[in-house]
Formats: C-alpha cells, structure tokens, sequence
C-alpha cells in the first residue's frame, strides 16, 4: 500500500510510478483520506508499506501531518515499509521526523529516499521555478531514482537511506519549519488579479477541497484547511492566482511538460 499526496503532481507521479512496477499495490491519497475521515486500513500479509509526499518547509506537510495523528493502521508491525519524499533541493531533517512519527504507530522505516524534482515555492523573494534546463535534468535523475527505488523494494533492502547533505539541518527543520507554518501559510494571503475569468480550475484541483467560488463574480475564495501545495496557483491558465507580495512574476510549473503519465 503506498500512502501519497502531492500537490503538483511530482509526488503523485513517483508513488504511479512505484505502483505501476510493483503492480500488487494500492494507492491511497492522503489528502482525500482527511476530506473523507478515513483513517482506518489494514495491510495484508507480505504487503509492503509505503508513504510518498513533498518536503514542505524542510517538513511533512501539514496534512500529512494530520494524516498521520489520525491514522489507525492494522497489520504494519512486520511490513517492510519505506518512505519517498520529492523536494526542490533540500529535505533538512525531515526523514527524522517521520521517523519518530512512524515510531509513534509501532512501525520502523526500512528504506528512505529524497528525491530532487522541479521546484514548487515561490512565494518568497530568491524562490522562483527552476530553468527549463534544470527541469528537465532532475526529472531525468528522478526517473533513476524512481528506478533505484523499486529495485531496493524488491530486495526488501534494510538500512537504506538514500538522502541529500543538508547544512544546518536541524535549524531549517525543527526552527524554520515552525516559523513558516506560524506566519507564512495563512491561505488568506491568496488572491486573484481581474486576469482571473472563474473557470473554476484552480477549485477542482485543490487536493484538499479548500477552494470555493464566490457567487455572482466566480472568483475563487480560500477557506482555512489550506496545506499551501500550491496546486492552484501553479494550474491557473490565467497566471491569475497571487499568493502575499512576492508571487507576480514567478514561474509555473506543468508536471505533464517534463514528465510523461505514468
Ligand atoms: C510550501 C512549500 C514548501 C516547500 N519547501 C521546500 C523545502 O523546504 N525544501 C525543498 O527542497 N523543496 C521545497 N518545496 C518544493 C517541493 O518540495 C517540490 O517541488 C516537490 O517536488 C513538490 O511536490 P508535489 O508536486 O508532489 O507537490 C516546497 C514547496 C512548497 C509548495
């Protein structure tokens, strides 16, 4: 069973990926699971435990987070479980912290892996989308990584951490991480400039159903359970989604450009 969520869709394409060469195994996406209330699963006998999801913030995301406070899960004390996590270029130690959290469920990590794809965040000065170039190069590792991978799943490969160096680690996890979700998340920072024309895309594709369209004028409007993936502001065909101060000439990022359906 793989557990994912992504915002953009690099995640989301790793754990099809995985799922696709290891063809017994299910999806279940996280962010659906915590609309829904559902938190209940059970893995059978020789299935393998996965969990696929971005770095945020050198962290879990926040629904990933609450996923897992709520999570009752049966049958993965023995299960060989392992973790994929996608980032820009740096985890910090987030592979620590879900550690722990898994700890917290009886379960141990045999396998880690971070994998470097195409930048998300843009919502701060000196954080914009990666070159064209850079895309395409990190989606072409991320395939070997992707490959890499399912060949130490298969071998049932223990101690196997596959992460990236990262300086002052604990500082942008356990000190930066909070301060981010303390001041830089409130999804009321986002708004729309008179681009927008109300197709409603940016509402359908919030994985957490956070998006509403406000009547009469069919401009989106962002309640408060907002993990701030960004998949509204990077699929608005208008360019029209804007995020606090610093978004107005950022980049977007189109999984689907660089990276085939799996
Ligand atoms: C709010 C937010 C915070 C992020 N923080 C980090 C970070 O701390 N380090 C990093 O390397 N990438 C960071 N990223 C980039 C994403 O982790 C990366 O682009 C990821 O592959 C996106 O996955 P997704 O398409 O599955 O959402 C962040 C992206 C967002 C939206």
């Amino acid at each position: 069973m793989i557990f994912w969520f992504s915002g953009t869709g690099n995640s989301e394409w790793v754990a099809r990926m995985i799922a696709k060469m290891l063809p017994d195994d299910r999806l279940v996406n996280m962010a659906e699971a915590v609309y829904q209330g559902d938190f209940s699963y059970h893995l059978a006998e020789g299935e393998t435990l996965g969990f696929c999801f971005p770095t945020h913030a050198w962290n879990l995301p926040l629904v990933v987070d609450d996923f897992f406070s709520h999570l009752q899960l049966t049958g993965g004390e023995q299960a060989y479980t392992y973790y994929i996590c996608t980032c820009g270029d740096d985890c910090g130690r987030q592979h620590h912290r879900l550690k722990l959290t898994l700890q917290r469920h009886g379960l141990h990590l045999d396998m880690g892996m971070e994998i470097p794809m195409p930048n998300t965040y843009v919502c701060l000065p000196g954080f914009d989308t990666d070159s064209d170039d850079l895309m395409r190069e990190k989606c072409r590792k991320a395939t070997e990584r992707v490959a890499l991978s399912v060949q130490l799943i298969r071998e049932r490969r223990t101690d196997e951490y596959h992460l990236i160096r990262s300086s002052w680690a604990r500082t942008k996890t356990y000190l930066l991480g909070k301060a981010f979700r303390r001041w830089l998340m409130n999804p009321q920072d986002f708004h729309t400039t008179d681009a927008c024309n109300g197709c409603g895309l940016c509402m359908k594709s919030c994985p957490l159903h956070n998006i509403t369209l406000l009547p009469g004028k069919q401009r989106p409007q962002w309640k408060n359970h907002c993990t701030l993936c960004l998949g509204c502001y990077h699929r608005c065909p208008q360019q029209a989604i804007r995020f606090g101060k610093y978004t107005e000439k950022k980049g977007q990022y189109h999984r689907k450009d660089f990276l085939a359906d799996p």
